[in-house]
This record gives structure tokens, C-alpha cells and sequence, in this order.
């Protein structure tokens, strides 16, 4: 794994310019904002990381997390960044990809075969250099990716072929991807976050959610539907980020303990998913829900629009299929 301490480097002149301190060593109290609640694998892998780093640090830095969108949306939480306000954030890449569009060729429908095959392609080195870019691009230092396993979609009513998509009002995560995905397929695309998504299910203003295994599972959403539709169209990739702001005020030893730990962390949520991804799906299948299996095949038209769209807006792509063919 390359070293996250070179990134200060890349951060431009501007953001040098606006830097808090002089990077002296100094005690901090980190604060770190996700979306995902208390239980969730990213929560517990943030304050995992916040204990270590207190140890590490003999007690000089500590990290409070804010699960569950106590600071705002991942859009919100990215400005913070940004302006110093928020130091840390586990976000998707979903909305990193919204400011960097070369993010969205993670998105690449199977470009992943399966969980595993996800690890791998977030563990090359084409995936760790588009991280490079973001001090520039968006303020932000990458630290490290992580996941959440594949997506799959749950309806609550029968699906049997991508045409009984068609006019559905589908829930996505909010980002342009993803929406591309669902409108080739003719479905209403309906962009919501994920403390939103149970009740929406539930009360029938949508009609199906795009959701990985662990939550269909863990949060019930099978309890709402007639069909789960195993079709593990897309990988789910995370991201570790710091403010570049706040990364300019830290010491070169706090930035490479920080880096290491928080990439460590990160990085064995990916081994967790890979764990426990297939032991999830089997729970959902032993619901009783009508289970269908999906492949490329089952969505190779909307499949072919989503390239036309994503082949030029993140030219990326055609090196991670590349990354994708040697790893499988
Ligand atoms: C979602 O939007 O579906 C989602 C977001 C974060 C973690 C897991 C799922």
C-alpha cells in the first residue's frame, strides 16, 4: 500500500496558504461524521480506529464519531471537509464520484464477479491512485477504500426479468452512477438517503430499493417485499477521508499514524464483507421471500446504455477493467 504521507504534498498552494497551523504536534479531538447507524461494519471500524488512535497517540488524539447523519448528508459532510469545519469522514464513493466523475467507473455494472473480486480491484494500485487526486479535486485526502459488499434489489412486488422494473419508482443512494443504472432500465429512479429508506419501503412510496445484503438483513427491508432479487449488479465502495485542511496542520508523524491506523481500519471492513456477505444472502433467502437470481445477462440492455454514458465520462474505467480481468 502506497504511504498516505505524500499526500500533503498535493494538496495546492491555496489550500497551503489557508492551512490551520504549522504542523507543530499538538493534541486534537478528531471529529469523524458517517451516514451509517451505531451497529453498522463503517461505525464500528470508525470507532475502532478512534480507540487505536488514542492508544497509538498515548492519549494525545481521541475521535468522537458522529453516526447516523448527526452532522449532515454525505454532500453536507463532504463541504465540511472541505472547509475545515469536519475532519474526518467515512463517506461512499457515491459522492465523492459526484464532484470526481472518474469515481463512478467503480460503479461499472459487474465490473466485480463477486464480494471478493471486489476486495481485490479496491486493493490495486488503480484504485489507490485516483485517491491522488483528491486534494486537488475535491479537498479531501483519500486515506484508504473500504465497501459495502454488492448491491442487490428488494420490490415489493414479483420480479421476474429487468422489464418488471419498468416505471417501478426504485429507490437509489444519491449519486449520478447508480441513476444512470435504473433510468436505462426504464425505472423511476428515486434518490434518498438511507435513514429514509425503511419507512419509504414500508408505507409503499417506493416500490423497490437498491440495498446491500447486510442491510436488506440487518435493518429487515425483506420485510417489506415479495421478491429479493440476488443480482450483486454493482459494488459498493467506501472511502476514509480527512479535510485537506486539517491534514495541513498536523505533524509528518501524526499524518503517517493517522494514515496507517485509519487505512488499516478501513481496509479490514473489506475483509468483513468478504466474511460475511455469503452468510447474509443466506439469511434472506431462508426468509421465505421469492428469491430471484440475476445476472449480467438479465440486464444486458441497460447494461450496454450505462457503457455508452460511463466509458467517456470516467475514462479510469478502462484500466479498472483491466485491474478487474487480472484479479479475477
Ligand atoms: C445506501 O445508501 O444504500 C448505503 C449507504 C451507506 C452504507 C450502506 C448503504
Amino acid at each position: 500500500m502506497k504511504s498516505v504521507s505524500h499526500l500533503a504534498s498535493l494538496v495546492p498552494a491555496a489550500a497551503l496558504a489557508l492551512s490551520l497551523g504549522t504542523g507543530a504536534a499538538q493534541s486534537k479531538e478528531f471529529r469523524l461524521g458517517l451516514i451509517t447507524p451505531p451497529p453498522h461494519i463503517w461505525t464500528v471500524a470508525a470507532t475502532a480506529f478512534g480507540d487505536e488512535l488514542k492508544s497509538a497517540s498515548g492519549g494525545k488524539h481521541t475521535v468522537t464519531v458522529f453516526p447516523s447523519q448527526q452532522l449532515g448528508n454525505e454532500a453536507q459532510m463532504m463541504q465540511q471537509l472541505q472547509t475545515g469545519a469536519l475532519d474526518m469522514a467515512f463517506l461512499t464513493i457515491a459522492e465523492v464520484s459526484n464532484r470526481v466523475p472518474d469515481f463512478g467507473a467503480f460503479y461499472a455494472p459487474y465490473l466485480a464477479d463477486d464480494v471478493a473480486h471486489a476486495g481485490r480491484i479496491l486493493r490495486s494500485d488503480v484504485a489507490k491512485d485516483l485517491l491522488s487526486g483528491l486534494p486537488q479535486k475535491a479537498g479531501v485526502i483519500g486515506i484508504g477504500y473500504s465497501m459495502g459488499g454488492l448491491r442487490q434489489i428488494v420490490s415489493r412486488d414479483p420480479v421476474t426479468s429487468a422489464a418488471d422494473l419498468a416505471g417501478k419508482k426504485l429507490r437509489i443512494t444519491p449519486f449520478e452512477p447508480i441513476k444512470d443504472f435504473y433510468n436505462a432500465l426504464g425505472a423511476a429512479s428515486t434518490p434518498m438517503p438511507l435513514p429514509a429508506v425503511y419507512d419509504a419501503l414500508a408505507n409503499g412510496q417506493v416500490d423497490a430499493i437498491d440495498m446491500d445484503a447486510e442491510l436488506i438483513w440487518a435493518l429487515k427491508y425483506y420485510e417489506h417485499a415479495d421478491t429479493i432479487l440476488i443480482s450483486n449488479h454493482m459494488m459498493f465502495p467506501m472511502v476514509g477521508l480527512v479535510s485537506a485542511r486539517v491534514w495541513q496542520s498536523l505533524s509528518e508523524e501524526d499524518r503517517a499514524m493517522i494514515g496507517k491506523l485509519m487505512a488499516r481500519h478501513l481496509d479490514g471492513a473489506i475483509d468483513t464483507y468478504v466474511q460475511k456477505e455469503g452468510d447474509w444472502l443466506l439469511s434472506v433467502e431462508g426468509t421465505g421471500r421469492t428469491i430471484v437470481e440475476a445476472d449480467a445477462a438479465f440486464f444486458a440492455d441497460a447494461i450496454g446504455k450505462w457503457e455508452a454514458i460511463w466509458t467517456e465520462k470516467a475514462p479510469v474505467l478502462k484500466d479498472l477493467r483491466k485491474v478487474a480481468e487480472e484479479t479475477r
